[in-house]
């Protein structure tokens, strides 16, 4: 089988590279010192090809984040939190999660929790919320955040959003599919998002 240990670090360096270039990310929490590649195997979901197929010439770091992440899609570790009854076929045939550096990522680390989320144009990512504090950077297309307690926005690449711990949160994707590039950090970074009804008054 063909090595895929290179795409994965190309990936990695552009990561970085996103990350030590936009602002709201590092003063969120520091690049992880400390990586170890973790041999993962691919998810074979829907969502591989659709990333794979979305094609992006931008010249600046996120768009080099963009195609690194397109050229591990067939491979990537794919996965859902949510089942079908939680949030229905066309949402799961649409979205997916791959964790590129953390506890069970691509490259090992308890530092830090670093994701690549995708989700399709039309879905709503229903209020939820998880222990760990998070930072959302968009890195292609874009996406209405929800936030308990804040104004909505509407977030384009390099764009960032901040959840405390424990606040409930939402996407409304429209118009365009979105790439996430998440990030927790803290206590209950190892946890899970839970799905709520509706956000708290
Ligand atoms: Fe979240």
């Amino acid at each position: 089988m063909k090595d895929l240990r290179p795409a994965f670090d190309r990936l990695l360096d552009v990561a970085k590279a996103f990350h030590e270039a936009t602002p709201g990310v590092t003063d969120f929490a520091p690049w992880p010192s400390a990586l170890v590649w973790a041999d993962k195997p691919a998810g074979t979901l829907p969502v591989a090809k659709l990333v794979r197929d979305w094609y992006d010439d931008r010249p600046d770091e996120a768009g080099a984040f963009h195609r690194a992440i397109k050229v591990v899609s067939p491979h990537a570790g794919w996965q859902q939190t949510y089942t079908e009854e939680e949030v229905g076929a066309e949402y799961l045939a649409n979205y997916g999660y791959f964790e590129l550096y953390g506890p069970n990522g691509h490259y090992k680390t308890d530092e830090l929790r670093g994701f690549i989320g995708y989700w399709g144009s039309g879905l709503t990512y229903d209020w939820h919320y998880h222990q760990a504090e998070e930072l959302y950077a968009v890195i292609s297309g874009g996406a209405k955040f929800l936030s308990e307690g804040q104004d909505e926005a509407r977030l384009g690449p390099g764009e960032t959003h901040f959840h405390a711990a424990n606040q409930q949160h939402a996407i409304e994707i429209r118009g365009s599919a979105v790439i996430v590039y998440s990030i927790w950090r803290g206590e209950g970074m190892n946890g899970r998002a839970q799905l709520t009804n509706s956000p708290r008054a």
